[in-house]
């Protein structure tokens, strides 16, 4: 029987809720798929960096180094500043294993009614660009404390860092309508949104077939809102893509279901999956978390692992849950976390004893 070994970060405040969730969902779909996993719990979160002044240890990249994956819920605690929590565990883990692709889809599922009405059709992968561009650690502040305050933040794009984003989100592309937008925004940031432009112009350049649109911003933004339907894959910097996915998936019914794979496809070290949200401060422990998009993170995982099939019994008895009409509070319904998740259990039960074609 095969067997992998996923390092289990749930992190802070919702991410305590859903990661649990997920973790018995995968392993439910594992066992019916004949393979194993070892779980490696992580306790490494805010509560970690109050006690002990550090999100995880000082070994913590050699830890994960060498497991098959890296299943993260979310970390961000109301008494412990944003960039602690992020540079402190999920950047580090993203630049250490050169994480370089965030893959993010979204899509309307079954039974889901779209936020915004839009043209009626909800179907996006925005590949962004995870490890340069605009969160870069190059910049300062000066005149500190004095009427001369300043700061400034160098963002820092690579030749190689563009590009290798736009190969994969072509071939992703090339897969799917063969169309793909870059976002940009040249016409104000001239040095790096004009260099952008050229490095993703010259690598499609060599991939024939694609056809590339870029589209500022700022104007892509209102299109997801309005014209759903005429955006497939969007390749997208890191602070673009970061923003983008949270519009398209609130558009598709809550920010709760959207997933986020962060991949280095030369499978040298480990991918980490998480939700597209945060811990959500404002339900922690009311168990109204909506458990879907770390689910589907999930089944991202098994897939990128080589568990195809169930990968797609997880999302099969997620949909198949959504049909039921069970629907948590974010997409207007009654159903608790734990309610939710019990009927993706039956469901993937279901799945199963019916045999359902893989
Ligand atoms: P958030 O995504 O946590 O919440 C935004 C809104 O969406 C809230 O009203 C929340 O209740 C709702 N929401 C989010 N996930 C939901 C779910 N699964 N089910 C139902 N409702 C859900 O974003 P926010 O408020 O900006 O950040 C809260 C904390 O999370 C901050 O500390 C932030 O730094 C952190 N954060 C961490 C991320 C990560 O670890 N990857 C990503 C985004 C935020
Ligand atoms: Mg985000």
């Amino acid at each position: 029987m095969k067997r992998y070994t996923i390092d289990c970060i749930a992190g802070d405040g919702i991410g305590q809720e859903v990661v649990p969730t997920a973790v018995a969902c995968i392993d439910a779909v594992a066992e019916q798929n004949d393979f194993r996993i070892t779980w490696r719990d992580r306790n490494w979160s805010s509560d970690r960096y109050l006690s002990k002044g550090a999100m995880m240890p000082v070994d913590g990249i050699d830890q994960l180094d060498g497991g098959d994956g890296i299943l993260l819920g979310a970390v961000g605690h109301p008494e412990v500043p944003d960039h602690i929590t992020l540079w402190g565990l999920l950047i580090p883990i993203r630049r250490a294993f050169d994480l370089y692709l965030n893959i993010r889809p979204v899509r309307l599922l079954p039974g889901i009614e779209p936020r915004v009405v839009g043209d009626g059709r909800i179907d996006t992968v925005i590949v962004r660009e995870n490890v340069e561009g605009e969160y870069s650690e190059v910049g300062g502040r000066a005149y500190q404390g004095t009427r001369h305050a300043m700061a400034f933040q160098q963002a820092l794009f690579t030749r190689r860092g563009v590009k290798r984003v736009t190969e994969y989100a072509a071939e992703l592309a090339a897969e799917r309508s063969g169309k793909i937008i870059s976002a940009t925004k040249s016409n104000g940031l001239i040095h790096s949104m004009t260099f952008w432009d050229e490095v993703v112009e010259e690598t499609l350049s060599r991939h024939t077939g694609v056809e590339l649109q870029s589209v500022l911003i700022d104007a892509l933004a209102a299109r997801l809102v309005l014209a759903p339907s005429s955006v497939d894959v969007i390749v997208a910097s890191n602070l673009f893509g970061d923003i983008l996915s949270d519009l398209v998936a609130a558009t598709a019914g809550s920010i709760g279901i959207a997933p986020s794979a962060n991949i280095n496809p030369d499978r040298s070290q480990p991918s980490m999956f998480e939700p597209v949200h945060g811990t959500a401060p404002d339900i922690v422990g009311k168990n109204l978390a909506n458990p879907i998009g770390q689910l589907w993170a999930g089944s991202m995982m098994l897939e990128h692992i080589g568990q195809a099939g169930a990968a797609t019994d997880l999302m099969k008895a997620v949909e198949n849950t959504l049909l039921r009409g069970m629907r948590t509070a974010d997409l207007g319904g009654t159903a608790s976390t734990s309610e939710f998740v019990a009927a993706v259990l039956e469901e993937i039960d279901a799945v199963a004893s019916a045999g359902v074609e893989r």
